[in-house]
């Protein structure tokens, strides 16, 4: 079984199970109430959405709140990403393919490549873009009128945004992690859209479970609700529940193989820390994006880890926690 909770899950079901409008969306409420005014703002105007930046870590409902901003907006939204928009030619072709008021929603908007962000530029400030064709003697720049356009851009690496890029975004909300009541809520809707009956005792445990994070939250719904299937009726009780949890290496923190990878690592191979990133990833074999932006971000938050100049060091919350000296 993959022992992974964290990779993104494209599926038939997880479309059915994204929230629709932001009423439905559970959480991010300050963020929810300024994109209500902002969007009531613009629809009364007549005008299109300013650009939303949406950041924050992954599996947190970017792509969700993308899809219901169109939603509200009653708009068409386009979907592309950073890494597949090569050359400024990529980018026009998206952008002539806009109706007015559509949304275009980039995802890894950290990954767009320089000459196509500078062309970004314009069409973000102006609805215009200049496209150069052909070569040396022969270039010619093409003027390109836009309809107007809300673009949605998310990121995991807010960071790693230019500020021009950045200054362009007249929206700009950041994702927090869920509170577990908050996860709570989103376990029990996720159960009603399945159908399936679930404990209010599993539903504790598993938000204990899910770092925050509502795709990791569904994520183990699913996989517990297969064991339910099989050896329980059905029923999600709070027996089932932790029988699952064991089996797929999750313990009552949430953490999984890798984290616990992690920390021993720090704890067992450094001393304790502090020691960089580069290291832990190295010593463990994980690729050192997927340690900074998935695993320590929660590990950070639990104060399972800690950030020193000098590097990363266990907490003894985490010696606490693995039954370490
Ligand atoms: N506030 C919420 N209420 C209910 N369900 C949510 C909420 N946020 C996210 N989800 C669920 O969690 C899943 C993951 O959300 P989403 O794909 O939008 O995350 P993301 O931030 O775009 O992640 P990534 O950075 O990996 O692209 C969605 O399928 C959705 O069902
Ligand atoms: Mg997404």
């Amino acid at each position: 079984m993959d022992d992974r909770i964290l990779t993104a899950e494209k599926r038939e079901d997880d479309l059915m199970l994204r929230p629709k409008y932001l009423d439905q969306y559970i959480g991010q409420n300050e963020i929810k109430s300024n994109l209500k005014i902002f969007i009531e703002a613009s629809k009364k105007r007549q005008e299109v959405l300013d650009h939303v930046l949406l950041y924050g870590p992954p599996g947190l409902g970017k792509t969700t709140l993308a899809y219901i901003i169109a939603n509200e907006m009653n708009t068409n939204i386009k979907i592309t990403n950073g890494p597949s928009l090569e050359k400024p030619g990529d980018l026009a072709s998206v952008l002539s393919v806009l109706e007015a008021g559509d949304i275009l929603f980039i995802d890894e908007i950290h990954r767009i490549p320089k000459i196509v962000e500078e062309v970004l530029y314009s069409a973000m400030e102006d609805f215009k873009i200049d496209i150069v064709i052909g070569k040396d003697t022969q270039a010619k720049t093409l003027n390109i009128d836009l309809v107007p356009f809300t673009l949605i851009g998310a990121t995991t690496r807010p960071g790693d945004l230019t500020n021009p890029l950045r200054d362009r975004f007249g929206i700009d909300a950041r994702l927090e992690y869920y509170s577990d009541q908050e996860i709570n809520q989103i376990i029990l809707r996720t159960a009603q859209v399945f159908e399936t009956k679930i404990s209010d005792e599993s539903a504790n445990i598993l938000s204990k479970c899910s770092r925050s994070t509502p795709r990791i939250a569904n994520r183990l719904l699913r996989r517990v609700r297969d064991f339910a299937e099989v050896l329980n009726n059905s029923n999600i009780d709070d027996k089932i529940t932790s029988k699952a949890l064991t089996q797929m290496k999750v313990d009552q923190a949430g953490l999984d193989k890798i984290d616990h990878k992690i920390l021993i690592t720090i704890i067992q191979n450094f001393s304790g820390g502090p020691v960089g990133l580069e290291a832990i990833a190295a010593s463990i074999g994980e690729d050192r994006t997927n340690l900074e932006e998935v695993y320590e971000p929660y590990l950070l938050q639990k104060g399972f880890i800690l950030r020193t100049p000098r590097g990363r060091v266990a907490s003894k919350k985490a010696y606490k926690h693995l039954n370490l000296q």
